[in-house]
């Protein structure tokens, strides 16, 4: 083994940095049999110095500035753990690149944000390098598996279920018929959600993942900007029951595409069938599928978050830089990843789920598919679900088409007389 530490500094020693401490501190030797190297945690900030971590930091130094930390001499590996698109992560990253520093880190939000910008200074800065398994499903090796198990597949699509938060909010809400606000105080309350939820419940913390998958499965420049995102706020409970007397789940996917007029991003509430890879995912559990040319397709499931398993892919990625593993950080040169396609609408073709509540007479269903016919929605199947009162829950699964018609579609049903609530409609996503 080369004798020579690799000296770590570690900033933010919250629940994913004080796990990771405690890993290279209590399972030093193992992890740096496998590094190849000794691992020396040098130097440590956050922001309370008095705050127990869990292991025993007095032989470490200090530190009360991050950027301090980045560009400190002392340290071979800069890992950040604090968390933020901006402010003093995004300072320290730059400083611990400039130095020509490897580079570790967790936040998704920078990555989503500033990628681009980072991997560039990343590439032209000797020694430095960006690595962040972490920051993509947690615990999942998502990065690894497309970066590098699937290097040689043309990637056709990405998908999965990418925030634990979410998903227990749609499990719970299935198993007791309990409202969205309800299920989240709930999981509020058990720690499962944010005391402000607006990152998970509205999707851009999925979203942020599914940039920086999609940057890598596509070889293509990280376009968080153009990603669809719609969270799981407005999901009630009559559709989750109307979904699964059909033989779906609503579940918040994010999924990006190879379309014949671009990539799509698209992360957004969506039905899938029960007994599916992704359909089958319960509570705080993520899931990534990723298809390509050569595989078909492979489904990752774990543990998206939490102190251990977000630690085990920092680890990781700590292993690789002690081995001299650093592959570009979108797996491809910086000038040879594809711009974007700014501002090109990308067609949503696919069958849709529509709810619609009629008043229940004679005569309505037909003016229901009429109005689907005048915008060219065909209807694979209809059901009538169980009811008291004088509205009718109806449930329509539609043939292959362009959400653009379905939208029209909706215009058209919640403007017949029958039509007692405005139409619901969401894609369903078969495998
Ligand atoms: N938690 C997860 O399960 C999870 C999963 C995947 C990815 N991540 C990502 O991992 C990163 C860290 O998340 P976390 O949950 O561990 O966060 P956290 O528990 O809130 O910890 C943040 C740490 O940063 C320190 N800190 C904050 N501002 C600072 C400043 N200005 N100077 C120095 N230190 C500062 C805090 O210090 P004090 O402790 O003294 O307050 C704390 O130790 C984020 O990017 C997050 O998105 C987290």
């Amino acid at each position: 083994m080369n004798k020579e530490p690799i000296r770590i500094g570690i900033a933010g020693l919250g629940t994913v940095g004080a796990a990771t401490l405690g890993f290279l501190i209590n399972e030093n030797a193992r992890i740096a049999a496998r590094a190849g190297r000794a691992l020396q945690v040098d130097a440590i900030v956050a922001r309370d110095r008095t705050k127990d971590r869990g292991v025993d930091t007095s032989d470490i130094r200090w530190f009360d500035d991050p950027v301090a930390l980045a560009k400190d001499d002392g340290i071979d590996l800069y890992i950040e753990l604090i968390g933020g698109a901006d402010g003093v992560a995004k300072a320290s990253v730059e400083a611990a690149l400039a130095a020509g520093k490897p580079v570790v880190t967790a936040n998704k939000a920078l990555l989503a944000h500033h990628g681009a910008a980072l991997a560039k200074l990343a590439e032209e800065t000797p020694g430095a390098s960006l690595h962040y398994e972490a920051a993509v499903a947690g615990g999942i090796p998502a990065v690894k598996a497309l970066r590098e198990g699937l290097a040689g597949n043309g990637v056709t699509r990405v998908s999965g279920i990418l925030n634990g938060t979410c998903n227990y909010i749609l499990t719970e809400m299935e198993s007791t018929g309990a409202a969205f606000g309800d299920v989240l105080l709930e999981a509020q309350n058990l720690g499962y959600a944010e005391a402000d939820p607006t990152a998970d419940v509205g999707g851009f913390d999925a979203a942020h993942k599914l940039a920086i998958m999609a940057a890598i499965a596509f070889g293509r420049q990280i376009d968080f900007a153009s990603v669809e995102i719609e969270g799981i706020e407005s999901i009630s409970s009559e559709d989750i029951a109307a979904a699964k007397d059909i033989g779906y789940r609503i579940r918040l996917l994010g999924m990006a595409e190879r379309t014949p007029e671009g990539v799509s991003q698209r992360l957004r509430p969506c039905l899938t069938p029960i007994a599916s890879p992704l359909g089958s995912i319960e509570g705080v559990t993520n899931a990534v599928m990723l298809e390509g040319d050569a595989i078909g397709a492979t489904v990752l499931v774990g543990p998206g978050a939490g102190g251990g398993p977000t630690a085990s892919a920092v680890l990781a990625d700590i292993v690789d830089v002690a081995r001299g593993n650093t592959p570009p950080t979108f797996g491809i040169a910086c000038n040879d990843l594809i711009q974007p396609e700014n501002g090109k609408t990308i067609r949503d073709i696919g069958a849709f789920y529509l709810r619609i509540a009629l008043e229940d007479r004679p005569g309505t269903l037909a003016e229901v598919a009429a109005a689907l016919g005048q915008e060219g929605v065909s209807i694979h199947r209809m059901h009538q679900h169980d009811h008291t009162g004088n509205a009718a829950p109806v449930t329509i699964v539609t043939h292959i088409c362009d959400l653009s018609a379905i939208e029209r579609s909706k215009t058209r049903i919640a403007a017949l007389p029958a039509s007692v609530a405005p139409p619901v409609s969401m894609r369903i996503v078969e495998s």
